[in-house]
């Protein structure tokens, strides 16, 4: 099968394009990526090169290219996916996250192919108690999160309409290698290690549900390759965890790691004015993945996080040419050209 992958350049796109070429040499990978700030394609350095993947430069809301584009499948990860910068301007979110959503399921009509749609729990909202499950209201509270639930009901309702082979995905709070450090764990990570203030938004008390990337990967490979046309699984480790004791846990793990002086590190935790409709709690039921497709979380959240650190850790050029911009500098290499943003 020839797979195109939207959004193959950002955090979870590339560590799946990793985990694809690796689990499945028998597909080729066509990752279709607009290189917004997101997009990063020194993510990719390791298997770029590999046969049986290419990379395009392009926008999914454009409908020839995509159309000109030879693939038999499509799993759609690209979107715009921070909520501060959604509160700040909505308009890349609907434009990418509902349109180009649209466009490609155009596409997919055109070829009758299937398409999985990578989502998120953002879509159900807060949650004062139980778990999320597939049939849980959607009831988004950023636009991020309504950019995704309107993206989600455009799929459904392509399904319905056309009876096509579509799929989706709803994950919790991924955490990994490769993260974009203006998300929670990396953003942790990166200012205690350049002694950067740590904000924490409101009382730190609001919950996520976190799993690691390679987890929520595998579970996307088995949707896309088991599950039949309609169905929708929620994703999740059981994992629920309050934003300020994540936060100690990390600064204790760089602390052990690093020789750094835990105290200091836990004196750059500051409180600070809560995020806008800051969701309390997130919790996925991910019962029905576990029995249909035998799918179940294999990375602990500890050896995780401390996997985590020591990624960021090794990795530190990575980060800091995200945080200077320098990374750009390696499309303007490969492209001739100057662009991000
Ligand atoms: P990310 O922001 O790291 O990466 C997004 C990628 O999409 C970038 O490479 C960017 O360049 C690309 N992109 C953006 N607009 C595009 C466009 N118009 N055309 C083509 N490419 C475009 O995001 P992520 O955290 O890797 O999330 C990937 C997907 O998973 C998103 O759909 C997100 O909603 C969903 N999700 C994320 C999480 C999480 O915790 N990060 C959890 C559940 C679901
Ligand atoms: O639940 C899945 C979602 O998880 C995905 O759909 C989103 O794409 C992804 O960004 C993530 O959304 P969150 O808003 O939960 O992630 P973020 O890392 O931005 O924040 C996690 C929690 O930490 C949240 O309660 C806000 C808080 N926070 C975040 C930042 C960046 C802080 O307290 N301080 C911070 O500086």
């Amino acid at each position: 099968m020839n797979i195109l992958v939207t959004g193959g350049a950002g955090f979870i796109g590339s560590n799946f394009v990793r985990h694809l070429l690796a689990a499945h040499p028998e597909h080729s990978i066509v990752n279709l990526d607009k290189l917004t700030y997101a997009g990063n394609l020194e993510n990719l350095t390791d298997v770029e090169h590999l046969p049986g993947y290419t990379f395009i430069r392009g926008d999914i809301c454009d409908r020839d290219l995509i159309g000109s584009l030879d693939f038999d499948a499509i799993v759609h990860f690209a979107a715009e996916s921070h909520v501060d910068r959604s509160i700040l301007d909505s308009s890349p979110f609907l434009q990418t996250n509902v349109i180009g959503t649209a466009t490609l399921l155009e596409a997919a009509r055109e070829r009758c192919c299937r398409m999985l749609h990578v989502s998120t729990d953002e879509v159900y909202g807060s949650l004062p108690q139980g778990l999320f499950t597939e049939a849980s209201l959607i009831s988004p509270n950023s636009p991020y999160a309504a950019s995704k639930a309107s993206s989600d009901l455009l799929v459904r309702a392509y399904h319905e309409t056309y009876g096509m082979d579509l799929l989706i995905t709803r994950c919790s709070n991924n955490y990994g290698p490769y993260q974009f450090p203006e998300k929670l764990i990396p953003l942790v990570i990166s200012h205690a290690l350049q002694g950067k203030t740590i904000p924490v938004y409101g009382d730190g008390q609001n919950v996520r549900d976190w799993i690691h990337v390679a987890d929520h990967n595998r579970a996307v490979d088995l949707v896309f390759h088991h599950a039949k046309a309609g169905d929708v699984y929620n994703i999740g480790a059981r994992n629920e965890q309050k934003n300020i004791d994540i936060i100690k846990t990390l600064l204790a793990v760089i602390a052990k790691k690093t020789g750094r002086d835990r105290e200091g590190l836990f004196r750059l935790i500051t409180f600070v004015k809560d995020r806008p409709g800051h969701d309390r709690r997130y919790a996925i039921d991910p019962a029905k993945i576990e029995t249909d497709l035998s799918w179940k979380p294999e990375i602990p959240f500890d050896q995780g996080l401390s996997d985590t650190v020591a990624w960021y850790l090794e990795n530190r050029s990575w980060w800091e040419r995200v945080i200077s911009g320098a990374y750009l500098e390696y499309y303007r290499l490969q492209y001739g050209e100057r662009f991000g943003g």
